[in-house]
């Protein structure tokens, strides 16, 4: 049970203020009588609470999908930089999080959600899921570059990555190419370029798992997910908590 004007407010419906104003200005409703005190309980998976005679539909996790732009840090909050955060102009965002990491300049596809099991999911190193990035470097990529990424780099670390693939779009001074990864380590793409002799010049994720980047979302704006994405992003389903 929790309280109707935290209920309004957990929805996006409005600030916990103007919930208490909404419920002043008798607009809310709970199973078709009239909520008078923003303090009453309701039950939300169980009770209809409606605004002005619409039903409010419950949704106890929220999944967006965030544009990051370059220049921005990935991190909920930061004394000094501007946070991925910063960009999610909603009322509650209170339990959101960034789903992984995207260095400061690198740009493209963000989860942003309060689900914390659908993150464990996706970041999970046994859970290889794909993520893939297009990147512009300096130098050229060469066929056999293309068998060293399926193979794995030392990149520095214990172990070599693991095969990922490279597709290269093209090939010059300046060399551009679609790379795919399942894992997620510190500076991956980067580091794993500076194995073959190219610097990053540019990165951008494209995808993560099911999930890819809308080619409508401008730099910097976000959207809720669609019920199918949202849907093929928790495959297999997750048993419903009573
Ligand atoms: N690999 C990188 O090097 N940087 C990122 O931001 C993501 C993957």
């Amino acid at each position: 049970m929790i309280r109707i004007d935290k209920f309004l407010s957990q929805m996006q419906v409005a600030t916990r203020s103007e919930s208490k104003k909404l419920i002043k200005m008798k607009r809310i409703t709970k199973n078709g009588a009239l909520v008078t005190d923003g303090g009453e309980k309701c039950d939300p998976k169980k009770d209809c609470i409606c605004l002005d005679g619409h039903p409010i539909a419950y949704q106890e996790y929220h999944y967006l999908m965030l544009h990051k732009p370059a220049g921005v840090v990935t991190a909920t909050e930061d004394k000094k930089e501007k946070t991925v955060m910063d960009l999610i102009t909603l009322q509650q965002k209170k339990d959101l999080f960034p789903v992984g990491r995207l260095d400061k300049d690198t740009e493209g596809l963000l989860l942003v959600t309060n689900d914390g099991e659908l993150a464990h999911r996706l970041l999970s190193p046994k859970k290889h899921v794909d993520k893939c990035y297009f990147t512009r470097v300096t130098g050229q990529i060469h066929e056999e570059d293309i068998h060293r990424f399926k193979e794995g780099l030392d990149i520095g670390d214990e172990k070599k990555t693991l095969p990922a693939d490279l597709e290269i779009l093209s090939s010059g001074e300046i060399s551009e190419a679609k790379v795919t990864i399942c894992e997620g380590r510190y500076h991956q793409v980067k580091r794993m370029f500076e194995a073959i002799g190219c610097k990053v010049i540019y990165l951008k994720r494209l995808s993560m798992g099911s999930l890819t980047l809308d080619p409508a979302l401008e730099k910097g704006a976000f959207r809720k997910l669609t019920e199918e994405e949202i849907a093929a992003l928790l495959q297999p389903p997750r048993k419903e908590k009573e």
